[in-house]
């Protein structure tokens, strides 16, 4: 059975088009390549460049290759840009994702896991949040996510697609084996940045925040892995197709490190220091948020291999460094 893999070009995509790839998989990838790049799409995958929001491309798609999976990632995923832009994020991810769920119900696709975010979260009260917790987006970002949940949940109601919602928390590091990682140009992740400075990509990086109810005053988030979140779409897909009832889950570890935590273990790792300069808070920055990651533990077989600060970090930085090798201005961005 083929699965569709939309942004699979993408950071996160890439590496779950490797992993299913390599598991013997057919696969399919839409991407507009708006962020992603072709090269990181491994030849076993076929690379279709197009929008979600073209339908009549996504219904060509779905029955030319008799898809019965969607993985569906593709999506503008800044929040501060989302701030900016709130109608092209409604238009991408919610009217994008509207299109592509109604060809996949009318192509009698069965299993559906998407791509949400812990953004849908908001600012919590309590730093670990359950899927339990009424969602309270702070973003048009996750607003646009919490929506296409929605249809999810209400399509699922209505025929017989199952899905799986993984709600991801901070993704970061790299493919262990370095044939994918984070490339976005411009990227805004801490970590990424982090590295960048470390490796001299830039002058220096900024601490958004240090009078934040936390103990070191600088915001606390759950940091997992790029590669245990491809293991979490993984036995997702496996769930579904063993009969598994569509159902919603956090992809954390449950632990959270402070943005100086994340700094120091950088300049550890990497034995390189750089100078960071203490800045306002960000707009739209929760103090602290953490998985509860019960379910996932209880519904899929999931265990983690990467749950490790310095194992992140390593990974991110051997990838940067990779890039650094391949365009040294790739990291300028
Ligand atoms: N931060 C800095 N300096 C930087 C970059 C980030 O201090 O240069 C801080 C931020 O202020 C924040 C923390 O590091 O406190 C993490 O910031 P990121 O930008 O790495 O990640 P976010 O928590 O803002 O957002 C990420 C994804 C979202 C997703 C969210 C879920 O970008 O898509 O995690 O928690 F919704």
């Amino acid at each position: 059975m083929t699965i569709l893999v939309t942004g699979g070009a993408g950071y996160i995509g890439s590496h779950i088009v490797n992993e299913l790839v390599d598991r013997g998989e057919s696969v399919v990838v839409l991407d507009n390549l708006s962020t992603g790049f072709g090269d990181t799409v491994p030849a076993m995958a076929q690379l279709v460049v197009g929008d979600i929001g073209d339908g009549a491309l996504v219904e060509k798609l779905l029955s030319e290759h008799r898809v019965q999976a969607i993985v569906h990632l593709a999506a503008s995923s800044v929040v501060p840009d989302s701030v900016a832009n709130p109608l092209g994020y409604y238009s991408n991810n919610t009217a994008g994702s509207l299109v592509l769920l109604k060809a996949a119900v009318q192509a009698g696709v069965k299993y559906f896991v998407f791509s949400s975010t812990a953004a849908v979260y908001g600012n919590p009260q309590t730093p670990l949040v359950g899927e339990d917790l009424i969602p309270r987006p702070m973003s048009p970002y996750g607003a646009s996510k919490l929506m296409t949940e929605r249809m999810l949940q209400d399509a699922g109601l209505a025929c017989s697609l199952k899905y799986v919602v993984l709600r991801y928390f901070n993704v970061a590091g790299a493919d262990p084996k370095l044939r994918t990682g984070q490339s976005t140009r411009a990227a805004t992740h801490l970590i990424k940045v982090a590295v960048q400075a470390a490796l001299g990509a830039r002058d220096s990086m900024a601490i958004f925040g240090t009078d934040y109810p936390t103990p070191d005053g600088t915001c606390i988030r759950d940091y997992i892995h790029v590669s245990d979140l491809v293991s979490a779409h993984v036995e997702a897909l496996g769930y579904l197709r063993k009969g598994g009832a569509s159902t919603l889950m956090n992809c954390g570890y449950g632990h959270g490190y402070s943005v100086r935590d994340v700094v120091d273990t950088v300049k550890r790792v990497s034995g390189l220091d750089f100078e960071v300069k203490m800045q306002p808070r960000r707009a739209g920055d929760p103090a602290a948020i953490v998985a509860d990651v019960r379910n996932i533990r209880r519904i899929l077989s999931w265990t983690p291999a990467h749950d490790d600060l310095e194992t992140i970090v390593r990974h991110a930085l051997s990838w940067e460094q990779k890039l650094l090798a391949r365009t040294p201005r790739a990291l300028s961005g």
